[in-house]
């Protein structure tokens, strides 16, 4: 009853902003990511039938309440797909980069669904892995599998259409994503409490919802048509438009900080020194800028120049989920 899963992280080309339910994580709508390799969780899942309660251990320490809360919901799930109320030790570590306050959740709940499901011996297909995933953290229905995802958000009320679906293999092609982190506090808006009050009090999201599907639509045939500028162009303008639902949300919030800020103006100073490169920002102040491999060391150079960023972070396109089972 012990297995380890390794799950990739992603980052959202079209992002998922804002939820139709709450409880079972639906979204309002469709989104589109890259799985990268280079951002990481390595999770370990042991029931055990004498224990009373989950514990979770994270990066070698006993996780928070909040967190800890958030795993056994998400074991409740696999539980109930098992017929079983065992309990278990969990203990994830994530890779550098989460460190540095980059999305850990879409790993951190990709890895924990395979690790369970495979500790108790369901044997799921894709489609219920990322369901499973889906219910711990939304971003997480992506990481189940590798290269270019897109997360169909379903029409039923139950969510059983609601998961990831593989557009193209992390073979397809070779899109390089460098996270330039930017030195930042603890967030004051999490994603969850960020997309929620978007949703309820900005009168942006509007507009939001009306050119997500043309986003989508771009950037969709920009990776099948390998066009880099269009997918380049499509996925800097969804985020900032996500970003600008934000400023409209009551109370209104922001997650730029001036060196965010500095590293779009120097994409778009590269761009417009011939080197095509764009960016893209989740719910926080680091920037992730894409770029193809016969630019990436220069790309990389000019961001590492900047005094504003403390490190990057070089991905290309990763692979699936897997898990091995453990002592057996
Ligand atoms: C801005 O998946 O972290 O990164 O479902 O509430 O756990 P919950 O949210 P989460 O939100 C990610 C939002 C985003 C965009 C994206 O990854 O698509």
């Amino acid at each position: 009853m012990e297995a380890k899963a390794t799950a990739y992280s992603n980052i959202a080309l079209v992002k998922y902003w804002g939820k139709r339910d709450e409880e079972l994580i639906l979204p309002t709508n469709p989104s589109l990511s890259m799985t990268v390799d280079a951002i990481y969780t390595t999770t370990r899942v042991r029931f055990d039938e004498a224990r009373t309660s989950d514990a979770f251990r994270l990066d070698g320490e006993p996780a928070g309440q909040d967190a800890t809360r958030r795993v056994t919901e998400a074991l409740d799930h696999v539980r109930a797909l098992a017929g079983t109320r065992v309990r278990a030790v969990v203990e994830s570590v994530n890779s550098g980069p989460t460190a540095a306050g980059l999305a850990s959740s879409a790993s951190g709940f990709a890895a924990l669904a395979t690790a369970a499901a495979t500790a108790l011996g369901l044997e799921l297909d894709d489609t219920q892995l990322s369901i499973l995933a889906r219910r711990g953290s939304g971003s997480a229905s992506r990481s189940i599998h590798g290269g270019f995802v897109q997360w169909h958000m379903g029409v039923a009320p139950n969510g059983h259409d609601s998961h990831g679906v593989q557009v193209a293999d992390e073979k397809h092609w070779d899109v390089v994503m460098i996270a330039a982190c930017v030195n930042a506090g603890a967030k004051d808006v999490s994603s969850r409490d960020g997309m929620r009050r978007t949703v309820d009090t900005s009168p942006f999201y509007r507009g939001w919802l009306d050119t997500v599907d043309r986003d989508l639509e771009n950037v969709r045939r920009g990776i099948l048509e390998r066009d880099f500028e269009l997918l380049g162009s499509a996925a800097e303008s969804n985020a900032l438009k996500m970003h600008a639902t934000t400023l409209a949300a009551q109370p209104p919030f922001i997650y730029w900080l001036p060196a965010s800020l500095e590293i779009m103006q120097t994409v778009r100073d590269l761009r417009g020194a011939g080197v095509p490169a764009y960016f893209t920002m989740d719910a926080g102040p680091h920037v992730v800028v894409l770029c193809q491999p016969d630019d990436a060391a220069v790309v990389d150079a000019r961001l590492k120049e900047l005094p504003g960023v403390t490190q990057t972070f070089v991905s290309h396109p990763g692979p699936r989920a897997h898990a091995t089972r453990v002592g057996e």
